[in-house]
C-alpha cells in the first residue's frame, strides 16, 4: 500500500472525479478526509470507504470560505492528528456567452475553483510546514484552450495550473511538494450536457487521440503517484491525463 500512515484531504469528493480519488487512497492505505459542501453525499462516500475496510470522515465544507476551510483543517487534525496529502479538486462550471456571463457568476466560479486553492493550500501547508507533505490542484484542458462559453471556468483553471508553480517554489523549503493534474474530457455530473450535445460530443471524440471521455478512476494512477513517495522529486508540474487531447 503506497500511501500507508498518511492522512489525505481530498475535496469535492463527494462524487465524480474526487469520489473517485478519495476511494483509491483509502485503498491504498490512507486515513481520508472527504471534504465537500455535500454532506449527505460525502456521508455517502465515507460508507463506501468503510465498507471496504478503509478509513474516513466526511467533513462539510464550502472550500471558497476560508472560515469553513480552517474548521475543516482543525476537523482533520482532531480526528487523525496530521494532514500530509492535500487534494484541491472541488470545482464548477458555468457556461454563458460572453455577452451575457453574469457577473455574480463569474465571482462565484472564481472562488470556488481558484480562491479555494488558495485557502485550503494555504491552511494545509501552515501545518505542513513541519513535517512536509504533497498539495495536488486540479486544472483541466480550460487551463491550455479556449472553449467557448467558459469565459470564468477557463481562466480559474489557467490560473490555478500558475498558482501551482508559485506554491511548489514559496512550499519547497518545506518539504512539500505542489503539483496539478489535468483530467482531460471525463464522465462526471458536470460534463453531462457535454455529452448530451452531439456536436461537442463529436468534435471532443475526435480531437481526442484515444478515441473516447475519460472515466474518473483513470485519475488515480495519477493521484497516487503524485502523493506518494514515488514522486519525491516531482513538484510544480501537471500531469496530463487527457487520452491526449492536448497533442493539437
Ligand atoms: N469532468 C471533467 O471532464 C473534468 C475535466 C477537467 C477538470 N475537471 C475538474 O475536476 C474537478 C471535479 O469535477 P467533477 O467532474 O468530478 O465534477 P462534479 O460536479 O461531479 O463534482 C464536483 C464536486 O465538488 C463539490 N463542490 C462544488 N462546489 C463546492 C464548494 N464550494 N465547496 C466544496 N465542495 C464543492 C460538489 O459537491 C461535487 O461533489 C473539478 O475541479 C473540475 O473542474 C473535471
Amino acid at each position: 500500500m503506497r500511501l500507508q500512515n498518511k492522512v489525505a484531504v481530498v475535496t469535492g469528493a463527494a462524487q465524480g472525479n474526487g469520489h473517485a480519488i478519495a476511494l483509491a487512497y483509502a485503498r491504498e492505505g490512507a486515513r481520508v478526509v472527504i471534504a465537500d459542501i455535500q454532506l449527505f453525499k460525502a456521508e455517502e462516500t465515507v460508507g463506501e470507504i468503510l465498507a471496504a475496510g478503509g478509513r474516513a470522515i466526511a467533513v462539510a465544507v464550502d472550500v471558497s470560505r476560508r472560515d469553513q476551510v480552517e474548521q475543516m483543517v482543525v476537523r482533520t487534525l482532531d480526528e487523525y492528528g496530521q494532514i500530509d496529502v492535500l487534494v484541491n479538486n472541488a470545482g464548477i462550471a458555468d457556461a454563458h456567452r460572453f455577452l451575457e456571463y453574469p457577473e455574480e457568476a463569474w465571482d462565484r466560479i472564481i472562488n470556488v475553483n481558484l480562491k479555494s486553492v488558495f485557502l485550503c493550500g494555504q491552511a494545509a501547508a501552515r501545518h505542513m510546514t513541519e513535517h512536509g507533505g504533497s498539495i495536488i490542484n486540479i486544472a483541466s484542458l480550460s487551463a491550455e484552450r479556449g472553449f467557448p462559453r467558459l469565459a470564468g471556468y477557463g481562466p480559474s483553471k489557467a490560473a490555478v495550473k500558475q498558482l501551482t508553480k508559485v506554491m511548489a517554489i514559496d512550499l519547497g523549503r518545506y518539504k512539500i511538494r505542489v503539483n496539478c493534474i489535468g483530467p482531460g474530457n471525463m464522465i462526471t455530473e458536470m460534463t453531462e450536457a457535454f455529452r448530451a450535445s452531439a456536436t461537442i460530443n463529436e468534435q471532443f471524440l475526435q480531437r481526442t487521440p484515444l478515441g473516447r471521455w475519460g472515466e474518473p478512476e483513470e485519475l488515480t494512477g495519477a493521484a497516487i503517484f503524485l502523493a506518494s513517495e514515488e514522486s519525491s522529486f516531482i513538484t510544480g508540474t501537471t500531469v496530463w491525463v487527457d487520452g491526449g487531447y492536448l497533442c493539437w
